[in-house]
Formats: C-alpha cells, sequence, structure tokens
C-alpha cells in the first residue's frame, strides 16, 4: 500500500468514527457545562488513531469495521479523558492540547476533572448499551483492564512518581508500557477478541506493545524537536519537569535509533498476516517525521 491510498483509507475510516461519534454525542446533554467540556475536549481535532485503527484492524481480520465502532467510540473517550486529566495543574499541568486551550484552561480545574470522569463513565455506558455476547463483555474487561489500575493508570502514576528522578531502560520501558502501550494494544486487541482467536490475540498484544513504544519515543522526541503549531501541545514540557523519557535516557539521536529496531520488530510480526500494508503504513505514518527531522 503506498501513503496515497494509505491516507485516503485513513479519512474513510475516520469519517465513519467522526459521523458515528457526532450522532451519539448529539443526545449527550447536561443543564450546566458538563456535556460542553466533554465535547469540547472530544472533538477538539484528535488524530484519532486509536479508533481509526480498531476499525482499520476488524477490517483487515474480517470482523467488519462497523462492528467495532461503540469500542472505538468507548476508546477514544477514554483516551480523551486520560488527557485532559495528564493536563492538569497537578498531573503535567499544561495548557495547549489539540491545539487549543486545556479543558481546565477553557472552562475550570473542577468541570475538568468531572468531564474527564464522565468521558471514561460514557465509554462503558456506551458500550454496555450495544452489546449482549460473552465475546463482546471478554472484549469490554480487556479495555477496562488496559484503562485501568494495572494498565495506563499505573504508568501515569510511574510517570508522575519517577520526575526528576534517574531511572534505567526497564523503568523507562514499564512506565510507556502502561501509560501508552496499553491503550494502543486495544485497537487490535479487541476486535481479535471478538473474533475469538488466540493467534491472533497474541499477534495483536504483541504490535499493539511495540507501536505504543514507537508512539512514546517518537512523542518523546517532538516534544524537543516538534514545534507547537504542528503538534498542538507546548514543547519542551518533559525537560522542564524532568520527565524520565526516552530522550533523557538514550539522547536524541538514541531514540531515532531505538525507533529504528522496533520498527523492524513491527516489520517481523505483521508479516504473517494478509492485507497488513495498512498496519506497515500506520508505523511509517508515525516515524516519517522522525528521518525527516
Ligand atoms: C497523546 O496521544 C498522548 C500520548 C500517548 C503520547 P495522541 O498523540 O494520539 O493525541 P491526540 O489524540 O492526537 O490528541
Ligand atoms: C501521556 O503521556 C499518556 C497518557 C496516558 C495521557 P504524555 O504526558 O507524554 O502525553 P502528552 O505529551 O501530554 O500528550
Ligand atoms: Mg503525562
Ligand atoms: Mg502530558
Ligand atoms: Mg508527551
Amino acid at each position: 500500500m503506498n501513503k496515497e491510498i494509505y491516507k485516503v483509507k485513513y479519512n474513510e475510516y475516520l469519517d465513519l468514527f467522526n459521523q458515528y461519534s457526532e450522532k451519539v454525542f448529539s443526545s449527550v446533554e447536561t443543564p450546566n457545562n458538563l456535556a460542553n467540556a466533554m465535547k469540547y475536549s472530544l472533538f477538539a481535532g484528535g488524530k484519532r488513531i486509536r479508533p481509526v485503527m480498531m476499525l482499520a484492524f476488524a477490517d483487515i481480520i474480517g470482523y467488519g469495521a462497523k462492528n467495532v465502532l461503540p469500542f472505538a467510540l468507548a476508546l477514544e473517550c477514554i483516551h480523551t479523558y486520560s488527557l485532559i486529566h495528564d493536563d492538569l495543574p497537578a498531573l503535567d499541568n499544561d495548557i495547549l492540547r489539540r491545539g487549543n486551550p486545556t479543558c481546565h484552561v477553557k472552562f475550570n480545574e473542577s468541570t475538568a476533572i468531572l468531564a474527564g470522569d464522565a468521558l471514561l463513565n460514557f465509554a462503558f455506558e456506551h458500550v454496555l448499551e450495544n452489546i449482549s455476547s460473552k465475546k463482546e463483555i471478554n472484549a469490554l474487561l480487556c479495555l477496562a483492564k488496559l484503562s485501568g489500575y494495572s494498565g495506563m493508570l499505573s504508568g501515569q502514576q510511574s510517570d508522575i512518581e519517577m520526575e526528576k528522578k534517574g531511572g534505567d531502560e526497564s523503568t523507562l520501558l514499564k512506565i510507556h508500557e502502561n501509560k501508552t502501550c496499553k491503550l494502543l494494544t486495544a485497537p487490535f486487541v479487541i476486535p481479535a477478541i471478538l473474533i475469538g482467536d488466540t493467534e491472533t490475540i497474541n499477534m495483536a498484544q504483541e504490535f499493539g506493545f511495540l507501536s505504543g513504544v514507537i508512539f512514546q519515543f517518537t512523542d518523546d522526541l517532538l516534544d524537543v524537536l516538534g514545534n507547537e503549531s504542528d503538534i498542538g501541545k507546548t514543547t519542551g514540557k518533559d525537560l522542564n519537569s524532568g520527565k524520565l523519557t526516552s530522550v533523557k535516557l538514550y539522547g536524541v539521536d538514541g531514540v531515532k535509533s531505538k525507533i529504528k529496531e522496533y520498527v523492524l520488530k513491527t516489520e517481523n510480526i505483521i508479516k504473517s498476516i494478509d492485507n497488513s500494508g495498512f498496519l506497515k503504513c500506520f508505523i511509517s505514518s508515525v516515524t516519517d517525521w522522525i528521518y525527516e527531522n
């Protein structure tokens, strides 16, 4: 698959996802600012890589993109809530997200906390309203675990605890595995659980983990080398707050060569599956920027 075809297909999945999300959220209302704050962050122009990859992977393994839409929306709601909370003064204290003022800057801190909570709850409400089979319940349980205390939240806790402290490679990878890779595994593992094939589940887990490392290493590089208007976030924050990042551990060039190693690993995993062109292009879309900078 070439880059142009990848972009066309990505945008097709993006449209499908956005139309679905807008329809679902048109009936989300509250007599106060809560729903406004939820929608402000959810529709602020995120890249939507998690839901798009879930729709694409569901097609690749023959489950069908439309059949995972409730899970894709739940995943993006959880991701968005994690960003609202990640940006709070008590965590990363960021003022810019997705090119817009962060939720607590636009509204206020209490509204941002509650809007994050509400998006998390909504994710589970929405999936539970749309599922009935045992496989679907297992897929939802998996999403709960990936985002919960043994997954993304544990990673966020360690990320904060390790600020201004040194750490080695295994500490860094554990933080990245939890804070980023777990949610990036969901797009692949959830369709695999819905199909119910163990080999696909294992492959999905491994590919998700590696994609997550590549993604977070790139995010760490962007904090140093990126510019605010391209990435829609304030840059230089990780160094200022003394975060344990891949750049801190390996240096810019070191991270770039680590990313190359991880890309090769992903290629090894996906060569066994048919129609893996979209997955290969996804990895390139994350890393292309690095080779240009
Ligand atoms: C940002 O995720 C948080 C990280 C895991 C680095 P994205 O880069 O996917 O953010 P959006 O959804 O496009 O805003
Ligand atoms: C956040 O990682 C990952 C989450 C679970 C939200 P970062 O703190 O590096 O993400 P950005 O750079 O703020 O998007
Ligand atoms: Mg953070
Ligand atoms: Mg942050
Ligand atoms: Mg970051």
